[in-house]
């Protein structure tokens, strides 16, 4: 943890001390936030360490373990990791061709999409409750009455596994994301939770992990090293590997 406030720190005092300008990105402008002069739109620098150090926190792990899980499923299923291969190459036909994520989002590059959706309905990073408070005089929530100042939630994996929506739900289908009933089905994949308190980073998440999946799949062949060991989950708060570790072979295609 003390690592971790002090990178937070660390990189906020860095960006502060660089004399580069116009850069628009998350930390700038909580830096201007801090030296704004508008009440109303500033941050204390105490809150600006804070913002920084959660920034960290939600948005490392959350997204490697996510990375880890795909990884794991894709490896366990060399069907679909052809099939991925595939996609990929017509999208990249060169081994080196770099894409930004304009060109690797959903209409692009679906079989992709249709496995982050699938790994992680079936693996969310965050699988449990997520608690709200009912306000006061109560209110109906599921066509019950919960008087106000209740904590509630409904957790995550929950939705996820609930075969009225996802049939077969412990069998790993990204085809079932590629169908015409899409639009429904990704109303209950909460892996980003819902509602006005959901992940800020779902954007930032999304782009990262399309980004590294679609250039490691396209660049390098990515095996097991215990390809008949299955992975035994944990629940930290968080899932994780219980082992804390996943060990791949990671080979450079010729081309
Ligand atoms: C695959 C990766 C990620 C997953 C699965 C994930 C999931 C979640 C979930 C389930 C919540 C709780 C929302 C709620 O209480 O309803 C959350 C909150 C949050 N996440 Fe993420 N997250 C991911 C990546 C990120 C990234 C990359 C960032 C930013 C760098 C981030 C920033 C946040 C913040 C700031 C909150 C608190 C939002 C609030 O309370 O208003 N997350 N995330």
């Amino acid at each position: 943890m003390q690592n971790i406030l002090k990178f937070a720190s660390d990189s906020l005092e860095e960006r502060a001390n660089e004399k580069v300008t116009g850069r628009r990105d998350f930390t700038q402008l909580m830096l201007e936030a801090i030296n704004s002069t508008n009440g109303n739109d500033r941050l204390t620098s105490e809150e600006g360490h804070v913002t920084s150090v959660m920034l960290v926190i939600t948005g490392t792990v959350t997204t490697s373990t996510m990375l880890t899980f795909i990884t794991y499923v894709v490896s366990k299923h060399p069907d679909v990791k052809e099939k991925l291969f595939k996609e990929l190459i017509n999208a990249m036909p060169e081994k080196d061709t770099t894409i930004s994520y304009k060109h690797a989002r959903k209409d692009c590059l679906p079989y992709l999409w249709a496995i982050i959706m699938e790994v992680s309905r079936m693996y969310p990073a965050i699988p449990g409750g997520l608690p709200r408070l009912t306000p006061d005089g109560g209110d109906i929530i599921a066509g019950q009455f919960i008087p106000g100042g209740t904590v509630v939630d409904v957790p995550i994996w929950s939705i996820h596994y609930d075969a009225r929506v996802f049939k077969d739900p412990f069998e790993f289908k990204p085809e079932r994301w590629l169908g015409e009933d899409v639009e429904n089905l990704m109303k209950y994949n909460v892996v980003f939770s819902a509602g006005p308190r959901m992940c800020a980073g779902k954007n930032l998440a999304m782009m990262e992990m399309t980004l590294a999946l679609a250039h490691l799949y396209r660049r390098y062949g990515v095996s097991l090293v215990e390809p008949e060991e299955d992975m035994e989950i944990t629940q930290q708060f968080g899932l994780l590997p219980a082992s804390r570790q996943m060990n791949v072979y990671i080979k450079s295609r010729d081309h």
